[in-house]
């Protein structure tokens, strides 16, 4: 039976991640996957409990398991720990224990939410973007790295790092999904200052020679960052590091309306971490207003990614878009005119939908 560890978190990620269940579930009733459901406590929440962000317990079960889905990490009542007790260190210990290397995250908008977007119509209608981030290396995990005691004052030290097989094999998946694409890759560097993403440009530039048939082009950062917000529809697929990935996705994120829209799949080549782009948002915790749309979109990428089942996906996808076409809504896009609906609501409609 397929294995499934539920890390929700902190803040709104249990509301979320409970919707997400809600769907799968629903799923399996209709297709028996057989799926069983496994909770493995991370962040903020399980240092409470545990006194660790990450027990040993949940790896194990994330190890363990043939998908995870993780609803968010962190909160303000943890900011000021150690930093290796802080939550997110669950989240990068995940990342990096079980090799998810490759972040999709893919920024499409839903027709309906044209208006929800804080950029014209003009700018983000039809924008169907995928950010591919490279996640487990980059200046998230170089050594060395610390603050040390220096000229009587302190140094603060990271580093960005890359070696050509991390950039290689980053580089294949955002060629192999432009190709089921519209066949664009723009891969984003800074290599006219940093010496490893001059690498990275290289690399990607050799791999590229594997894949004729997929357009190539090359940005820097502060570039693409603008070219985002002026002209998005530019931009099929974006490949980058682990850091320029990491700003540019909340950048894509806003041009569909809100963040609490984005899904996300990080992947190892065997195993999947499923998790909506947005964070634990402390401030609306346990209100019951968070749009769970980002978690149930990811649980739908889930199905593709670890279960092979894109046609259930897309199911979902489309239940999604009807729900939105009816003009429901949760309060992160609501516009005049349209229904504002709680957290469960949300997933319910999805569900109703589904059915
Ligand atoms: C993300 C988040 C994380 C990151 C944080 C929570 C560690 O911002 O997944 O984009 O920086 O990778
Ligand atoms: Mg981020």
């Amino acid at each position: 039976m397929p294995l499934i560890a539920l890390c929700a978190g902190d803040g709104i990620g249990p509301e979320v991640t409970e919707e997400a269940v809600k769907i799968l579930k629903l799923i399996d009733g209709k297709r028996n996957f057989g799926f069983e459901f496994v909770d493995a406590p991370v962040g903020g929440s399980a240092y409470d409990r545990f006194g660790v962000p990450l027990p040993p317990e949940s790896l194990e079960i994330a190890k363990k398991a043939d998908a995870i889905f993780l609803g968010a990490v962190g909160g303000p009542k943890w900011e000021k720990l150690e930093f290796s007790l802080r939550p997110e260190r669950a989240l990068l210990a995940l990342r990096s224990e079980l090799g998810l290397f490759a972040n999709l995250r893919p920024a499409a908008l839903f027709g309906p939410l044209v208006d929800a977007s804080t950029l014209k119509r003009e700018v983000v209608e039809g924008i169907d973007i995928l950010v591919v981030r490279e996640l487990t290396g980059g200046i998230y995990f170089g050594q060395p790295r610390g603050v040390e005691d220096y000229e009587g004052g302190k140094r603060g030290v990271n580093t960005l790092v890359y070696t050509t097989p991390e950039i290689e094999r980053i580089a294949r998946v955002a060629f192999e999904a432009a190709r089921k694409r519209k066949g664009k890759v723009c891969s984003v560097d800074k290599a006219n200052v940093l010496e490893s993403t001059e690498l990275w440009r290289e690399v990607v530039t050799g791999v590229h020679k594997d894949y004729g048939d997929v357009e190539l082009s090359h940005m820097y950062v502060d570039n693409a960052a603008m070219q985002l917000i002026r002209n998005p529809r530019q931009f099929d697929v974006i490949v980058t590091t682990n850091m320029f990935g990491d700003i540019l996705s909340d950048a894509a994120a806003m041009l569909t309306g809100s963040i609490g829209m984005l899904p996300s799949a990080s992947l190892s080549g065997t195993k999947g971490m499923y998790e909506p782009v947005h964070g634990s948002a402390p401030d609306i915790a346990g209100q019951g207003i968070a749009n769970p749309i980002a978690a149930i979109l990811s649980a739908a990428m889930m199905l593709t990614y670890s279960f092979n089942a894109p046609d259930a996906a897309m199911d979902i996808e489309k239940s999604v878009a009807a729900v939105l076409d009816k003009g429901y809504r949760c309060a992160d896009i609501y516009t005049d005119g349209t229904t504002k609906l709680s957290t469960s609501e949300m997933g319910g409609m999805v569900a109703k939908e589904l059915e």
